[in-house]
């Protein structure tokens, strides 16, 4: 039986979230500069994009630039914005006739003027899309997510709009950037890490997480099913007892 063949479609994890990591060393590996690693990893977003939209995965959220991200050395700070540019430019099409929506997380206003007008514009071409909502985090980080939303709510607070003893999970989950998308029930981290690295801290409380050594540009269908066949066979228990 095929690996895709082994997942049980009736139970497949509603939002994957994904931890793009190894670009730089796979390059290396292969003799390579780091741009050409991330360039070859927009071939294995795309891939991964289309096959969570032909299995029915309705959400999708890729790390492909964190708060962090901006300490890299200038050249590649620059490369990967052009990249993601470029990227967005020739895939908006091709997303948006696939169903697939376009959405962003993260801290927009510090990205480069171009990177957020062809979002918003990837964004406002695919808006009705259903199928798959696929979430770009850029400039994100959990740290400052969670201090924005505190900044915000304690705002509110201050103006009478909320009473401080509502603030509970429900609302706070409301002020942050993920609040129109469920928890992710799977988190895969690629290149061998393992760790969490800022992302979705909040978000993944109860979240399967699952590591690989492949590098991302590495990663394709057959490892994204490997993914979601290991995450079938766990065991989910939120805090609770096994169900007899
Ligand atoms: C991690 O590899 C990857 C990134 C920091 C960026 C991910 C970006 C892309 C895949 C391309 C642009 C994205 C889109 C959505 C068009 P690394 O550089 O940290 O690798 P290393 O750990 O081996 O150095």
């Amino acid at each position: 039986m095929s690996l895709q063949q082994q997942i049980d479609l009736s139970r497949l994890p509603q939002h994957i979230a994904i931890i793009m990591d190894g670009n730089g060393r796979w390059a290396k590996a292969q003799g390579k500069n780091r741009v050409f690693g991330h360039t070859e990893g927009v071939k294995s977003v795309r891939r991964i994009t289309e096959t969570c939209a032909h299995l029915g995965i309705p959400y999708l959220t890729l790390y492909a630039f964190s708060t962090e991200n901006w300490g890299r050395p200038p050249a590649e700070v620059a490369a990967l914005m052009e990249l993601l540019v470029s990227s967005l430019r020739k895939e908006i099409k091709s997303l948006n006739e696939q169903g697939i929506r376009l959405n962003t997380i993260g801290d927009l206003q510090a990205l480069p003027p171009a990177c957020v007008r062809e979002l918003q514009a990837g964004i406002a071409t695919t808006h009705q899309n259903q199928r798959l909502t696929l979430s770009l985090a850029l400039s994100y980080s959990s740290r400052w997510e969670i201090t924005k939303a505190v900044q915000q709510i304690a705002r509110d607070a201050l103006k009478g709009k909320i009473h401080p003893n509502e603030i509970n999970e429900q609302l706070i989950s409301q002020y942050l950037t993920t609040h129109n998308l469920p928890d992710p029930e799977l988190l895969i981290r690629t290149s061998g890490e393992q760790r969490i690295s800022n992302y979705l801290l909040w978000q993944i409380a109860y979240t399967e997480l699952y590591f690989t050594d492949k590098y991302w540009p590495e990663f394709d269908e057959e490892e994204l099913y490997k993914a979601i066949i290991d995450y079938q066979q766990r065991d989910r228990r939120f805090g609770k007892l096994a169900t007899p």
